[in-house]
């Protein structure tokens, strides 16, 4: 009041401590126990979001109001979850009745198309009648950035079914190699760590839940990918990877390493004993023994590696010993230098002898010859500066505010904060006739602030004062939206195994279909 500014005590909040509007709503809602859900975005999405929510709500309405759902939640308890967990995880129950979720969506007068599209329902061909793609399983909701549902992975009860798991199908929204189980609802708390808990399966990431390892995180079922990778890496810097204690989860562990280190994460490894998985491990052990298995049984990646080469070295039998060298040399070859001197010192001990890498040795077998990743890296720059770009023009002028507002889609965009900004300005037209530079810097969080004032040093267009028609915008738009298939026939690529012919031919026919999409794509421009 004595300094003569106006306002409501919201906005007063967030400009004495720099925070989004949105932000100081959440932050004083917390204060008395009312929880703000963060701000409806605007998207293209807007509809497809709300019918997942809605979904989900249905799903643990089930759970805990009908007499099947007494009985998927007597399961849950049995094992061992408690309700505080099922609420995080809003785990919720699909009926088996075939058509309650299917007839509730349509009661809404939901577009059935959409709610085909979205994997939900499916129409018979028998009789036209619209049926519930899940049934009589226990229903795991899926989040992306947005902490919107964007599919879910259904459990069955029982062990007669065909399949453990049934996970939506693939949609504009659900995309199986970058959608990462819980890696947002925490989001504060990995912050804060740094670090995330790399699970196999959801019934882990849940257990270390419940025993307050809350950074858990898994794939679903699939081989870890390299956006998926890149995706953690934006979330947090060091992973711990804690897969199953049996074959098949050291070679997971072996095809992930390399991934997560490729996307420049510092990656640590739990072994678990005797085939368990950590799920199992925490129910035998509680809590006390995970702790105690986390304090001894965690390697870093070099570590681990390196034991495991140590097991077969003969320090009297000169072929062991070679062998021994080239193995190392490996598997330093990308290590800073302190790291090299601290083993160097070790092999030296072990073999009696002064030890040091070789300069240059020969690279490590890679899944993709080098030329393929620069190509990649090379083509993630050109989308992320169709981003920039247009970031630059809707700062400077609103003319193509329709347009990029109608193809701005979450998860497309290379750079999380780009989409971010884009939001943001969008958002600030709506109140906005003109943008203020700085007045629009006091809407947005100063960690995108700091990312936006980069792009603009960055950017020649804003340097130079140039603007774009409508022509390149499309052009740009085209750009941003053909990463997405890009980054899609990528991970794919990253799947192939020859070793498995007709998974192979499958990923292959994937592959040329997303091909044919591309081509469509950029012919239209
Ligand atoms: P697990 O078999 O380890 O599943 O598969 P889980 O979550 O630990 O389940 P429980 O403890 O046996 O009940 C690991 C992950 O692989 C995916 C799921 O995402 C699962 O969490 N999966 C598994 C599938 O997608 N389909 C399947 O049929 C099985
Ligand atoms: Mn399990």
């Amino acid at each position: 009041m004595g300094c003569g500014k106006g306002g409501r005590p919201l906005t007063f909040y967030s400009e004495i401590k720099g925070i989004s509007f949105n932000q100081a709503a959440q932050e004083l809602g917390a204060r008395i126990g009312i929880k703000v859900q963060s701000s409806r975005r605007r998207t293209r999405f807007e509809t497809e979001y709300e019918i997942m929510n809605r979904t989900s709500e249905f799903y643990q309405f089930a759970l805990y109001n009908t007499s099947e759902g007494q009985k998927a939640l007597e399961y849950l308890y049995k094992r061992g979850l408690d309700d505080e967990t099922i609420k995080h995880f809003e785990i919720g129950f699909a009926n088996k009745d075939f058509q309650s979720l299917a007839k509730t969506l349509i009661s809404f007068d939901y577009d059935r198309d959409l709610l085909t599209k979205l994997g939900l329902i499916t129409q018979s061909e028998k009789n036209q009648e619209y049926y519930d793609i899940f049934n009589n399983r226990i229903m795991f909701p899926i989040k992306d950035s947005t902490l919107n549902v964007v599919g879910f992975s259904g459990r069955a009860l029982s062990s007669k079914e065909d399949a453990k798991y049934i996970n939506s199908m693939e949609t504009p929204l659900f995309k199986k190699s970058d959608i990462i189980y819980h890696l947002y609802e925490e989001k504060d708390l990995v912050k804060e760590k740094d670090e995330v808990i790399l699970f196999e399966g959801f019934f882990d990431v849940i257990a270390a839940y419940q025993i307050g390892y809350k950074n858990g995180i898994a794939t679903m079922g699939t081989a870890l990918t390299e956006s998926q990778a890149r995706l953690i890496r934006k979330s947090a810097k060091t992973v711990l990877i804690a897969y199953d204690g049996d074959q098949a989860g050291i070679q997971a562990t072996n095809k992930a390493v390399p991934k997560l280190k490729a996307a420049n994460l510092n990656v640590n490894i739990l072994s678990i004993p005797s085939g368990m998985d950590p799920d199992d491990y925490i129910k035998k052990h509680k809590k006390e023994g995970f702790q105690e298995l986390l304090q001894n049984n965690v390697k870093d990646s070099y570590r681990y590696y390196y034991d495991d080469i140590l097991l077969r070295l003969d320090v009297n039998n000169a072929n062991s010993v070679q062998d021994f060298q080239s193995s190392v040399n490996i598997l330093f070859n990308d290590a800073n230098q302190i790291v090299k001197r601290m083993f160097e010192k070790e092999i030296s001990d072990k073999l009696g002898f002064p030890f040091t890498f070789s300069k240059t040795v020969e690279a490590p077998p890679r899944e993709l010859p080098q030329a393929e990743k620069k190509k990649e890296k090379f083509r993630a720059d050109m989308h992320s500066n169709a981003e920039r770009d247009l970031i630059i023009e809707l700062l400077r002028r609103r003319n193509h505010l329709e347009l990029i507002k109608s193809k701005l889609i979450p998860n497309v965009y290379v750079v999380l904060e780009n989409y971010q900004i884009l939001e943001a300005i969008v958002n600030y037209y709506e109140r906005h006739d003109i943008l203020i530079l700085t007045d629009f810097f006091q809407t947005i969080a100063p960690t995108l602030r700091e990312h936006l004032e980069g792009l603009m040093q960055q950017s020649f267009n804003w340097q130079h004062g140039l603007i774009l028609e409508e022509n390149a915008v499309r052009k740009h738009i085209e750009l941003v939206e053909s990463y997405e298939i890009k980054r899609e026939i990528y991970a794919l690529q990253q799947e192939l195994d020859y070793d498995d012919i007709n998974k192979a031919n499958q990923i292959l026919k994937q592959i040329t279909d997303l091909n044919r999409e591309l081509r469509k794509k950029t012919k239209r421009s």
